[in-house]
């Protein structure tokens, strides 16, 4: 088939390389001419573990192709995906404004019957806004059709290509014939595809990230009534998860969600909510739970430090906001080091790809250490806040003769407790015993 993808942002990136990687036609359109060009001389723009090779493959086999006019990038294509960006506006709402510029574009520019999906997390009735945009110049037939991506960073080439199941929002049988036939490759194990209306498309979106969200706020107010109670949150996790109905996924306390999707989801979602008259009060407490469980960790280095932080210093473990990503977007890292300058303390971070993006934000605020264990040199305590393996069975006797105290602040548990106090660390956690 053949598929024109707007937008070369991740989702936009990863979507067009396995639907090329799966034997379509795949066409890439983006205004950013430099990342095009890159793009096009084969170089990869975003890091995802596995997209390269496919990347490279596809391109070099003429199935993957890059250009910035939108005009000739649609000309033979049977679907248009717009992977589009969707910031927040400052009220919390998603700014359309990307994808109707280019509705707006293809209205004018189309001359034959094309499905257009939109890949961006939108708020319901975006489909309808996107129809009638496109309508407003357009001669052909066309349809607008919801497909909400369930991609995670770090695993969303298996995602893509192996997906729990597949959303489509349209009540057009036309497109979805042509939908269902683009999938079926995708969902050969039976998982479902699963058609419904545009708008039950969008929210599901919505719902199923707002829910995650929820078990993660959920599990870190559980984890702080362990510390209250003298419970232990592992145990606690494994006894609720086993529980079918629960599952036992996403049901690990932290130092609170990041990332580009939950925080913005929840948030539109809510204000998606207000504007219907509606207060959802559960995704309000998830929220407030979430920013304050990103700085879980102060009170307890304030209170081991007597609250006098000016002029200790800190080595920080993990930056992205989960592993397998060089994504910091609200990180809980960047929150802590915000928190441990401003109370006069020094940072030394290290983390194995988010280095880049985080030198480009803090700039000098902080020092940077190519390699973990150098980042210990003279620090007075261990702060981890991403679960990258690398960092899951470290050389403890090194960590404990490099930093001045044997100390570590973890924001993830990574380690055993009791194996910790054997070890002769002062170690604490969330939701477990010091
Ligand atoms: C999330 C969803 O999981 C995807 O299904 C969705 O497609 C994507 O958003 C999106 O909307 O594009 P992602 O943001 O890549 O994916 O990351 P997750 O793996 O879901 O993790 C989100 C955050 O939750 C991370 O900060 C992670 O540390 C935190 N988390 C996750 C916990 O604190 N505890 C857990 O048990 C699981």
């Amino acid at each position: 088939m053949k598929i024109t993808v707007v937008g070369t942002g991740y989702v936009g990136l990863v979507t067009g390389t396995c639907f090329a990687e799966t034997g379509n036609d795949v066409t890439c359109v983006d205004i950013d001419a430099a990342k095009v060009s890159k793009l096009s001389g084969g170089q990869i723009t975003i890091y995802e573990p596995g997209l390269e090779k496919l990347f490279e493959r596809n391109l070099k086999e003429n199935r993957l192709q890059f250009t910035t006019d939108l005009a000739a990038g649609v000309k033979d294509a049977e679907v248009i995906f717009l992977a589009l960006p969707t910031p927040p506006g400052e009220d919390g709402s998603a700014d359309l404004s990307y994808i109707l510029k280019v509705a707006e574009q293809l209205g004018n520019i189309i001359t034959d019957y094309k499905v257009i999906v939109d890949k961006s997390t939108v708020p319901v009735g975006t489909a309808e806004k996107v129809q009638a945009t496109i309508a407003k110049n357009c001669k052909c037939e066309f349809d607008v059709v919801s497909n909400p991506e369930f991609l995670r960073e770090g695993v969303a080439v298996d995602d893509f290509m192996k997906p729990d199941r597949v959303v489509i929002g349209t009540r057009s049988e036309r497109a979805r014939k042509v939908m269902g036939d683009l999938f079926g490759p995708f969902v050969r194990q039976g998982n479902p595809i699963l058609f419904m209306d545009e708008k039950s498309a969008e929210l599901t979106k919505y719902a199923a990230n707002s829910f995650l969200a929820t078990k993660i706020s959920f599990m870190n107010e559980i984890a702080i009534l362990c510390e209250k109670l003298g419970a232990d949150v592992d145990m606690v996790r494994r006894g609720v998860g086993s529980d079918d109905r629960i599952g036992k996924r996403f049901l690990f306390p932290g130092i609170g969600y990041g990332g580009s999707c939950f925080p913005k989801d929840v948030q539109a979602l809510v204000k998606s909510s207000e504007d219907a008259d509606y207060d959802f009060r559960i995704l309000n407490a998830v929220m407030d739970v979430n920013e304050k469980q990103k700085l879980f960790l102060l009170p307890k280095i304030n209170a081991f430090f007597n609250n006098d932080l000016k002029g200790k210093h800190f080595a920080l473990w993990g930056l992205a906001f989960k592993p397998n990503t060089d994504d910091i977007r609200e990180a809980p890292a960047l929150y802590i080091i915000d928190a441990l300058v401003a109370a006069g303390a020094t940072v030394t971070v290290h983390d194995p790809e988010a280095m880049e993006n985080v030198k480009r934000l803090l700039g000098d605020k902080v020092s940077y250490a190519s390699h973990q264990y150098d980042c210990l040199n003279d620090a007075d305590a261990l702060v981890i806040a991403t679960e990258w393996s690398v960092f899951r069975t470290p050389d403890f006797e090194k960590i404990k003769a490099t930093l001045k105290n044997p100390l570590i602040f973890d924001g993830r548990n990574l380690f055993d407790v009791a194996r910790m106090q054997e070890l002769g660390f002062h170690y604490e956690s969330v939701g477990r015993a010091a």
